[in-house]
C-alpha cells in the first residue's frame, strides 16, 4: 500500500488512491482528518495529535511542537523533562509519521510500505535530505519527497479533469511556511513555471503577532511579565490562535489573559489584526510579484489562483490577492486536505516492484526553488559563491564546470557546495564538503569537471570527471553537517521502534 503524507507544521495529513481511483484522506484513530504535529512525551511514551495539542497548555515542557520550522537544523534538540534526553527535529518528524502512518494502516487493514512526504517547495537540501530521513526512520520505504505546491495542482488537475490548457498559481499559505508556486496544466503536464516563498512565514506568525500584543497589553495594564509564567504563556499562545480563527468569522475578539492573580482582557478587532499581519502579507505579495516575473508572465496569463493552507482562511488574503492581481481566488478545493491527496495521486504513479496497477500517468515537470554553486577562489584571498545551476531549472538537472589542479600529482579537490542567489558566501547556505580524489600523477593544470545535480527529490548531488584522461570519477557524498551520520541514524531508529508511539 501506498500513500501520500503532507507532513505540516501544525497538522499533518494522509492520503491513498481508494477503489475507485480517487484520491481520499485516511481519517486518524481519533476520527480526524488531519492529525495536528504536536507530541506529548509521558512515561516513556510518545502520543501525537489532539490529545497532545491540548495537554500543551498544562504540560508545555513535555510536549513538542512546530518541529517543522527545526528541520534540518541538526543542533536543534528539544529536551525531555526529567530526563537528559534530548530528541531531535529528525526523530519528532519521525515519531509524527510513525503515528499517521500506524492510524492509515489500522484504517486500511493494510500495511504500508511506500510513501511520499510533501515539503514546501522552498524547503533547502538540508530540510528536504531530514524529511527524507525521517521517513526512512519508520521503515517505510519514501518513494518521493514532492513539493506542496505541485501536489496541490497535482490534486487539483486530477480532481477537477482540467482539460484546458491553464496557469495557475497557487498561493499556499500553512501554519510555518509561504510558498507561490506557477503552474502551467496541459495535455496531461504538468509544468512548473517559477518557485519562491519563505520557509519562516505562516499563521504562527499572525498567532505571535496577537500573542505580542497582547502580553504588552497586560504589562501595561498590571505591571506584571507575562513572561515569567510558563502557564500563562502556553494559555495565552492557545488563545492567540483561537481569536485569529474567530476573526476570519467576526470582527472582533477578547482576548482574556490570566496570570500570576491578574486577569486582562484584551480587544482585538479584525483591523487591528489586519495591521498587525500587514508586514507578513506584503512579504506575501513581494514574493508573488516576484515569482510572476520569473515565470515571465502577467497576472493576466494566469486562469485561476487556488488558495492552500489553513492560513488562507484570514480574510485579508483573499482581498490582498484580489486587489493584486485582478483574480478573486480560488476555494474550490479542500485547503487543508489538498496536498496530502495530491501526494497520494503522485504516489500512485510511482511504480513500485510489486505494482500491478496501471495507472495513467501525469507527467510533472518541477523545478528548484535555490540556485547551486560552489564557493571558489577569485584571486588573492578573495572568495566567492559562484552559481553553477540556476533557480527555478527543471528537476532533474544537472550543470557542470571545469576546475584545474593546481599541482603536480595533486591527490584531491575540496569543495564547499551552497545553495543560494548571492555572490558573497555570507549570504548563502553551504549544503556540506565533498573532496574529489583524483587518479595518480595527475599534471600541474589537469581539467576536473565537477558536475552538481538536482535529483528527483530535490536534493543534491556531485559528480566529477577527469577530463584529462576523460574518466569519469563517480559520485561523491557530500558531508552535510545538517545530517545524521550512519550510526546516528541507526541508533535513533532502534530507539524509534521500541518506542510506543499512539
Ligand atoms: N479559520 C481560520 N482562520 C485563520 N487561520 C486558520 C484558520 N483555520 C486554520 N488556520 C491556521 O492555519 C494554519 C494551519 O494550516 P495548515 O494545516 O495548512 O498548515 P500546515 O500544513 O501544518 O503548515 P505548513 O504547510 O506551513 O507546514 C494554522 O496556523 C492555523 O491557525
Ligand atoms: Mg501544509
Amino acid at each position: 500500500m501506498k500513500v501520500g503524507i503532507d507532513l505540516g507544521t501544525t497538522n499533518s495529513a494522509v492520503a491513498y488512491i481508494n477503489a475507485n481511483g480517487r484520491p481520499e484522506i485516511i481519517p486518524n484513530n481519533e476520527g480526524e482528518r488531519t492529525t495536528p504535529s504536536v507530541i506529548l512525551i509521558e512515561n516513556g511514551k510518545a502520543i501525537v495529535g489532539s490529545v497532545a495539542k491540548e495537554a500543551a497548555t498544562s504540560q508545555i515542557e513535555d510536549t513538542i511542537q512546530f518541529v517543522k520550522r527545526q528541520i534540518g537544523n541538526k543542533s536543534f534538540k528539544f529536551p525531555i523533562s526529567g530526563s537528559d534526553h534530548f530528541i531531535d527535529a529528525v526523530e519528532a518528524s519521525a515519531i509524527i509519521l510513525k503515528k499517521v502512518v500506524k492510524d492509515a494502516e489500522e484504517a486500511l487493514g493494510e500495511k504500508i510500505t511506500d510513501v511520499v512526504i510533501t515539503v514546501p517547495a522552498y524547503f533547502d537540501d538540508a530540510k528536504r535530505n531530514a524529511t527524507k530521513e525521517a521517513g526512512e526512520m519508520i521503515g517505510v520505504n519514501v518513494l518521493k519527497v514532492i513539493n506542496e505546491p505541485t501536489a496541490a495542482a497535482l490534486a487539483y488537475y486530477d480532481i477537477e479533469k482540467a482539460n484546458v490548457e491553464q496557469n495557475i498559481a497557487i498561493y499556499d499559505l500553512g501554519g510555518g511556511t509561504f510558498d507561490v508556486t506557477i503552474v502551467n496544466i496541459h495535455n496531461e503536464e504538468i509544468k512548473v513555471l517559477a518557485t519562491d516563498g519563505d520557509s519562516n512565514l505562516g499563521g504562527f506568525d499572525f498567532d505571535n503577532a496577537i500573542f505580542n500584543y497582547v502580553a504588552d497589553n497586560f504589562e501595561k495594564e498590571t505591571g506584571l511579565d507575562i513572561y515569567d509564567d510558563e502557564n500563562g504563556l502556553q494559555e495565552l499562545r492557545e488563545n492567540a490562535e483561537k481569536c485569529k480563527k474567530s476573526l476570519t468569522k467576526r470582527n472582533k475578539y477578547n482576548v482574556p489573559l490570566t496570570s500570576q492573580g491578574q486577569t486582562v482582557h484584551t480587544e482585538i478587532t479584525r483591523e487591528l489584526f489586519n495591521q498587525l499581519i500587514e508586514s507578513y502579507i506584503k512579504r506575501t505579495q513581494q514574493i508573488m510579484k516576484e515569482t510572476i516575473n520569473e515565470a515571465g508572465l502577467t497576472w493576466n496569463d494566469i486562469h485561476k489562483v487556488l488558495l492552500v493552507g489553513g492560513s488562507t482562511r484570514t480574510p485579508i488574503i483573499s482581498s490582498m490577492i484580489n486587489n493584486f492581481t485582478g483574480i478573486v481566488p480560488s476555494k474550490e478545493l479542500n485547503p487543508d486536505e489538498v496536498v496530502a491527496l495530491g501526494a497520494a495521486v503522485q504516489a500512485a504513479f510511482i511504480k513500485t516492484d510489486n505494482d500491478t496497477s496501471n495507472s495513467e500517468n501525469i507527467i510533472v515537470r518541477d523545478v528548484n526553488s535555490h540556485s547551486l554553486g560552489v564557493i571558489s577562489n577569485h584571486g588573492r584571498d578573495t572568495m566567492m559563491n559562484s552559481i553553477i545551476l540556476k533557480r527555478n531549472s527543471e528537476i532533474p538537472c544537472e550543470m557542470s564546470r571545469e576546475f584545474y589542479t593546481m599541482h603536480e600529482n595533486q591527490k584531491e579537490i575540496m569543495l564547499e557546495i551552497t545553495e543560494g542567489e548571492d555572490e558573497d558566501p555570507n549570504y548563502v547556505t553551504i549544503i556540506g564538503n565533498t573532496t574529489i580524489s583524483l587518479p595518480e600523477k595527475l599534471p600541474i593544470d589537469s581539467p576536473i569537471e565537477i558536475k552538481i545535480s538536482y535529483d528527483q527529490n530535490g536534493i543534491v548531488h556531485v559528480k566529477a570527471k577527469d577530463s584529462y584522461h576523460h574518466v569519469e570519477l563517480g559520485e561523491f557524498t557530500i558531508e552535510r553537517q545538517s545530517n545524521l551520520t550512519k550510526q546516528e541514524f541507526q541508533q535513533k531508529q532502534q530507539e524509534l521502534l521500541s518506542l510506543e508511539v499512539e
